[in-house]
């Protein structure tokens, strides 16, 4: 696992001898289509499935010269969106049950496979059947077109983010949220024919619907490309092949967005962006404690360390902090911006926090676990009127030695004025 990750760092001597150049008109696409024939759903149409927009609508565009860039909302690194969707239904008014494609642009669903006595628990040890499951699928070329070998640490932050997504899309309608990457993944993305160009890792699942156990699905899906064209990234495929792990506890009972007003997350969830430039604006303690209330202990709990630097928030010394503890204190957002790979984000933030971790065996999970976490600090941030950014690019090495560490570092993550 270890030796997959290290292949993936930015160190200072790489990024001085390595080459940037990207050709973007050879950017493959992102989002999946089903042929017109596939029965599709108006999400409008059904009052009990409208809250499924808040995982993955347009909430805004940009254009960059001629080409206009539909910003999503959930964040994504380089707005590749390497992630799709999957949703089964079951016993919802007026529609079959079924596993359904989520056509997030569009705001439909597509009927994939109709359920008989069959059903995706089938592929878990609690084979009973749930009212709705999503499936979150990896299509991983969309981000190694770019990213090449560090596109798999994207991609799963990637789905952390889109776990947060369902988290909040869930909560507005007081539905059950468990994240479980305990499935048989490998028989499951066969019957989906995905031919490991993209790939099943992690699932949501709400309440039990009926007490009875479901069947293996009963034909194969069909599966179209997930992009216009792809290329087998052998790295990639072995990187999976050798980290899924069918043995992580289920996460549950999470309440971080709990006591918020519905109209208040729904805005937020509107509102999301990731900011490009901060006016380096001090936040209030406060404001850091709201932020990031819980998110310490949650992330301890797996085994996630995470480091910040102070850089303006008022009433609390600057410095560096490991969880709350400060371990340097200093203005240090010089070295903040250099280990951001010489992005202003880490330096002009109030705080910049790094997610790391010493278990090397769940590097996988805890990945997502970060990017989850990320998403909550995304709408905490944005209820408060405060801008944040995740910063996937960074140096590996340098920050490891500014944090006197030998953990993984995951992610950065930037929040301020
Ligand atoms: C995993 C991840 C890594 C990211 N890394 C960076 C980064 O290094 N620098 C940056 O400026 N933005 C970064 N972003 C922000 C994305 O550029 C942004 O999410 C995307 O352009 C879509 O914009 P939005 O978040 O405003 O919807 C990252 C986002 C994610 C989810």
């Amino acid at each position: 696992m270890q030796k997959f990750y290290d292949k993936t760092d930015i160190n200072a001597k790489k990024y001085l001898t390595g080459s940037s150049f990207i050709d973007y008109r050879t950017q493959p696409r992102a989002f999946k289509k089903f042929p017109t024939f596939f029965l599709s759903y108006d999400l409008d149409e059904f009052e009990e499935l409208k809250f499924i927009k808040n995982i993955g609508k347009i909430t805004a565009s940009k254009t960059y010269g001629n080409v206009k860039v539909d910003l999503r909302a959930n964040p994504s690194a380089g707005g590749l969106y390497p992630s799709e969707i999957y949703i089964q239904l079951r016993g919802i008014k007026s529609l079959v049950n079924g596993i359904y494609h989520y056509e997030a642009l569009e705001n439909r669903l597509t009927l994939i496979h109709e359920l008989s006595n069959d059903g995706v628990e089938f592929y878990f040890e609690d084979k009973t059947q749930k009212k709705i499951i999503f499936l979150i699928s990896n299509a991983y070329f969309r981000s190694a077109w770019k990213y090449e070998k560090r596109a798999i640490r994207y991609i799963l932050l990637d789905s952390g983010h889109l776990l947060g997504s369902i988290y909040a899309a869930l909560e507005l309608e007081n539905l059950p949220f468990n994240i479980n990457f305990n499935f048989d993944k490998k028989s499951l993305n066969e019957d989906f024919s995905f031919d490991n160009f993209e790939a099943f890792y992690t699932s949501v699942f709400t309440q039990i619907h009926k007490e009875l156990e479901c069947k293996k699905l009963r034909t194969q899906i069909v599966n179209v490309c997930a992009c216009d064209y792809q290329l087998k990234e052998k790295f990639i495929e072995e990187f999976y092949e050798n980290s899924l792990k069918d043995d992580f506890p289920i996460v549950s009972n999470i309440e971080f967005l709990k006591g918020i007003k519905k109209e208040d997350l729904q805005k937020a969830i509107d509102t999301r962006r990731s900011i490009r430039a901060f006016k380096k604006e001090p936040i209030s303690k406060e404001e850091f404690l709201f932020i990031t209330k819980d998110i310490f202990e949650f992330a301890q709990k797996y085994e996630i360390e995470i480091y910040f630097i102070n850089n303006n928030i008022k009433e609390m010394k600057k410095g560096l902090y490991k969880n709350v503890e400060l371990q340097k204190e200093g203005d240090f957002k010089e070295i903040a911006t250099k280990l951001g790979l010489n992005q202003k984000l880490s330096g002009d933030s109030a705080v910049t926090l790094f997610f790391t971790s010493k278990n090397s065996e769940n590097i996988f999970y805890l990945y997502i676990l970060s990017g989850f976490i990320s998403q909550i600090l995304y709408l905490r941030s944005t209820l408060l009127n405060i801008s944040c950014s995740g910063l996937g690019a960074y140096f590996d090495d340098l920050s490891k030695e500014f944090l006197e560490t030998s953990n993984n570092i995951f992610y950065l993550f930037t929040i301020g004025k």
